[in-house]
């Protein structure tokens, strides 16, 4: 039978040598340079266009030179020493670079007796779409790890942690010793009293502050994703959206610290597990048959009661014995009312900072002494907010009472009841001094009125219980105590 080899001899030796051949001159045709080296890495012959461009009018002028001394950055030798091939290379030159591809030549023992180098392309055109499919995968790895390894930094330092109160003082003094040891730390205290500043200033301050810290709200997963997020899965394990397997949250602070956000949310038989692996110090992600070791410290924070949830049987004693080892109280900012100035000028210095740089914001007397007198449930952070919406609001970098009332405990029922002095001298609260004085003025007025109004509604349909009344409006459980707390809601 006929077929298009039918000519060629039946001498496997020779087709080899002929293919060789062809390619050689397919090769040296098509491609933008061409040279070769012996064993020695010096050139025994390079094409004239090729030696041009590398400034020999004659080709014989390289002839007998290192590689190196012809082409800089030729990695000729490389291929010659280890016989191995280099397919696919580019080569930086004083002009454009060039898409290279360097072969070993064998002698019929095997023996590397040189080396053929082609210069494919001159123009790196041709394999634009590869390079930007590559520099763009590249691109995005590179931005990808700086935001990650960004993120997992510690953010705040014991710097961040404003106020020279006793109180303060004790705190910082605290959180100092617990970044010296290896324990885990419990961070107790009311919304927004600084429990994530200081978690971070503990990591940041520890010996382990180079490596990542991870955090796990866990009022913020849903109880069904949660071990999962913590232990990760191998794949195919579950059959969620996760197909691939995860990587869980232990497993990625290896090293460094978690911090476990909201741990009073813990469901029970997620709080077994944890204390097993803070046990054993090691676990298996779901369906893996693979145990991971955890070198991991623990830094845990919660503002619900957590002695009164052992108590009602919804918080593992032995889990709580186990973290209540470092335990570090929060203030409410109530019982450290000498730390609002520093607070409330450190905050507008951020705030200039941010907003219209330049801006310097200064608080009257009468506007600190409203700031002091009033009982921020909310704590720092509704400090933080009230200021924010004052200097938003403002006219003048002057901040007086006046200018500040509107905002302090807008939202708030008049249960909270501080007493602020008003800027015509009489007495009235500060709660019901933006309630009552006016109907909403602004539209983040209105909003958080709405909000307040919206929220109350749905804790009375549903008896005043928090998760439940979470998981009907669609709002995670940990800011819907955050919301509670800042419009006071009584439930
Ligand atoms: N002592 C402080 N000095 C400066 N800023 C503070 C201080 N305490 C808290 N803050 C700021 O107040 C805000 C709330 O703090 P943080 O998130 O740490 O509170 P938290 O105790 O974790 O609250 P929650 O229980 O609601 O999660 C943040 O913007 C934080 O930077
Ligand atoms: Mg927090």
């Amino acid at each position: 039978m006929m077929n298009d080899w039918a000519g060629l001899p039946a001498i496997y030796g020779d087709v080899l040598r002929r293919a060789m051949d062809s390619l050689f001159r397919t090769f040296e045709n098509f491609s933008e340079g061409t040279f070769i080296v012996d064993a020695d890495a010096r050139v025994v012959w390079i094409n004239k266009r090729y030696a041009a461009r590398f400034g020999f009018a004659d080709p014989e002028q390289a002839i007998g030179r290192d590689c190196e001394a012809v082409i800089p950055n030729s990695l000729m030798r490389e291929v010659v020493k280890t016989g191995k091939p280099i397919l696919l290379d580019i080569l930086e030159t004083d002009r454009e670079p060039l898409v290279v591809t360097r072969l070993p030549l064998k002698d019929d023992a095997g023996a590397t007796v040189g080396a053929v180098g082609f210069a494919l392309f001159d123009e790196l055109k041709a394999l634009t779409p590869l390079f930007s499919h590559y520099s763009r995968v590249q691109e995005e790895l590179i931005a990808t790890r700086q935001s990650l390894a960004q993120a997992r930094r510690a953010k705040y330092t014991f710097g961040s942690f404003v106020g020279t109160s006793a109180a303060s003082l004790e705190v910082k003094r605290q959180a100092r010793r617990a970044a010296q040891l290896e324990s885990p730390v419990l961070l107790l205290g009311e919304t927004g009293t600084g429990k994530e500043l200081l978690a971070h200033a503990i990591h940041g301050g520890s010996a382990r502050a180079n490596q990542p810290l991870v955090t796990v709200n866990v009022a913020a997963i849903p109880d069904t994703l949660l071990e999962v997020e913590f232990f990760g899965a191998a794949p195919g394990a579950y059959t969620g959206a996760d197909r691939k397997g995860r990587v869980g949250k232990f497993e990625l602070a290896n090293g460094g610290t978690l911090f476990l956000d909201e741990i009073g949310d813990m469901p029970l038989p997620l709080q077994g597990k944890l204390l097993r692996v803070l046990q054993d110090k090691e676990f298996e992600p779901l369906g893996s048959n693979r145990i991971v070791r955890a070198d991991v410290r623990i830094i845990a924070a919660t503002s619900a009661d957590l002695p009164a949830l052992v108590a009602a049987g919804r918080f593992r004693a032995d889990l709580f014995y186990r973290l209540n080892v470092l335990t570090i109280h929060a203030p409410p900012l109530r019982e450290r009312t000498s730390d609002i100035e520093a607070l409330a000028y450190a905050m507008l210095e951020d705030l200039s900072t941010q907003a219209r740089g330049g801006s310097h914001y200064e608080l009257q007397d009468d506007a600190l002494r409203l700031l002091c007198s009033y009982a921020w449930p909310g704590n720092v952070r509704e400090l933080r907010n009230t200021l924010e919406r004052a200097v938003m609001l403002s006219d003048s970098e002057r901040i007086d009472a006046r200018a500040l009332a509107p905002f302090i405990g807008s939202g708030q029922s008049g249960a909270q009841g501080a007493t602020a002095q008003t800027p015509d001298g009489s007495s009235q609260t500060a709660a019901s001094g933006a309630d009552a004085a006016r109907e909403p003025s602004s539209w983040s007025d209105a909003m958080a009125a709405f909000e307040k109004r919206f929220l109350s509604d749905a804790l009375r349909a549903n008896g005043g219980r928090v998760i439940e009344t979470a998981a009907q409006i669609g709002m995670g459980r940990a800011t819907l105590y955050k919301k509670i707390a800042a419009h006071g809601i009584q439930v």
